[in-house]
């Protein structure tokens, strides 16, 4: 492998290759016979040559921040593939408002370049200062923009990838509209690195707002969060950039990353709503106006609107604390459920009423993306509990908060993936004409089953 990637692309030690072989929230531990870093798109196509020729597995890797065991593997066989040296923004057009970008680099980096430009790239999301934008195609990532902009795979215009024997497949175009025959970046977008390996990310970028408004508001309930968000939508004239809903039990794990951090209401359920604008529109008087009018109905109980950048950056801070807060707290339970927007109120009740009765001292939270029925319904076990027993209980409690999401014809994974966390959940619940196509895709790029074998498929001879 050393005439692939050259001495410096190549760990075979464990000090070498302790850290891509652990996931962010600690979750998961890997291994590898060696982690590989190539330099170069050339670099990756001759890796893969070789892997094909002897036969070997391959987990691609990104940031590593995916939360369902995708770029990690826990036996052992396999070389891991770290973008992370090709990180390069290639190109950016202003004109046609584009961006060429190598695979492993950061997301922050793009938006950074991308704002010095006066463009916007919207996709956005907690781990953008260490993911990369081709673990973003690989996962389909949503976010918190995702009710304006749509996700990773709507903002995506072309890829480059070097499929499992090593041919290189470039499907750039910086065309808008390209309707000749079957769209293939679609097949590689949220294939979880189980296709081929990308190496660019051809993406759409969007006028950089001139202006964006950020409130925090107090609520009685789910439900009426449901339907401020319908008002909303018809009330803000689709500038809403943003609607994350926040149980006001997650505000404690805020805490945990900053114990002056203080939620701005006191409300059962809280909601973070942005709206945003490239054009001068009154902003400011479009929320003020649909807020007063939201208090005086009695669906909002108390409302803060940011007076400045840092006091919107402050209701930020509460949203991503939260998360980095389960993390340190240690092991949770961890969903990533969508249903139809109007179900959300159902399925968080649902799910409490599950957790109280059958799982008592586990603690419930729930936030998410409820302007697209996403919600991150996570349960922490109580503090007394050993981590093996935790764990254990654990799987029980995902199996029924499936039972539950399925149950209100929703899914199981709305933005995270599928890995190798939740692959057996995933495979049993699809129908057999399902399987066959997504069987027949896999054997046609991948026939030796070489990319990331164990993620989102049974292995190759578990294939129909
Ligand atoms: P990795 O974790 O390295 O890999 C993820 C998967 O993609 C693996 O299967 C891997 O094999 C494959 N892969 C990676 N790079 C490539 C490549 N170049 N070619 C082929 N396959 C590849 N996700 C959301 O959708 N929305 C959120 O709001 C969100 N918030 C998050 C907040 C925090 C704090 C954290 C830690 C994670 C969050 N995530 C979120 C999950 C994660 O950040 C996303 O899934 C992200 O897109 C993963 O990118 P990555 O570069 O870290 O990929
Ligand atoms: C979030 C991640 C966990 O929404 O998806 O914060
Ligand atoms: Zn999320």
């Amino acid at each position: 492998m050393e005439s692939a990637v050259g001495q410096n692309g190549i760990a075979t030690n464990p000090a070498g290759m302790a850290k891509y072989l652990g996931d962010w929230a600690g979750d998961y531990r890997g291994g590898a016979l060696a982690v590989l870093r190539p330099a170069s798109v050339a670099e990756v196509q001759a890796l893969m040559r070789l892997c094909n020729e002897f036969g070997l597995g391959v987990v691609p890797q990104g940031g590593n921040t995916g939360l369902v065991s995708g770029a990690i593997d826990s036996k052992g066989g396999l070389v891991v593939v770290s973008l992370e040296r090709m990180n390069a923004i290639r190109q950016i057009d202003e004109e046609n408002f584009t961006l060429q970008a190598d695979a492993g680099c950061v997301l922050q980096a793009i938006k950074d370049a991308c704002e010095a430009r006066d463009c916007l790239f919207p996709l956005a999301l907690g781990a953008q200062g260490s993911c990369q934008i081709g673990g973003n195609a690989a996962t389909n990532a949503g976010g918190v923009n995702v009710l304006r902009y749509g996700m990773a795979r709507d903002l995506i215009l072309g890829l480059e990838v070097v499929l499992a024997d090593g041919e290189l497949w470039s499907g750039f175009s910086g065309l808008r509209k390209n309707n000749s025959g079957y769209d293939l970046k679609q097949l590689f977008i949220g294939s979880e690195g189980t296709l081929g390996i990308i190496t660019g990310v051809e993406v759409k970028l969007f006028p950089k707002p001139a202006k964006t408004d950020t409130a925090y508001l107090g609520l009685a309930s789910f439900e009426a969060a449901i339907r401020l968000f319908n008002r909303a939508r018809s009330d803000c004239s689709d500038l809403i950039s943003a609607f994350e809903i926040i149980g006001s039990e997650c505000i404690e794990l805020a805490r945990l990353i900053d114990p002056a951090m203080r939620a701005p209401v006191s409300a059962p359920v809280q909601v973070l709503i942005e709206l945003s604008s490239s054009a001068a529109v009154d902003l400011n008087g479009l929320m003020a106006g649909f807020l007063a009018d939201a208090m005086d109905n009695g669906l909002v109980t108390d409302a803060v609107l940011a007076a400045s950048t840092a006091q919107a950056r402050s209701f930020w801070a509460i949203r991503e604390g939260l998360v980095e807060g389960q993390a340190k707290r240690g092991y949770h339970v961890r969903t990533d459920l969508s249903v139809r927007i109007s179900d959300i109120p159902a399925l968080i009740e649902q799910a409490r009423r599950f957790v109280a009765n059958d799982h008592r001292g586990w603690i419930p939270l729930a936030y998410g993306h409820a302007g697209d029925g996403n919600i991150h319904f996570n349960v922490l076990p109580p503090p007394e509990l050993a981590e093996h027993e935790a764990r254990a209980r654990g799987s029980e409690i995902v199996a029924g908060l499936y039972e539950i999401t399925v149950g209100l014809g929703g899914s199981i994974s709305a933005e995270h993936g599928i890995g190798r966390s939740r692959r057996k959940e995933f495979w049993v619940g699809l129908s057999p004409a399902h399987r066959r196509m997504v069987a027949a895709l896999k054997n046609a790029l991948d026939p030796k089953g070489l990319m990331n074998p164990g993620c989102l498929l049974p292995s190759t001879e578990g294939l129909p």
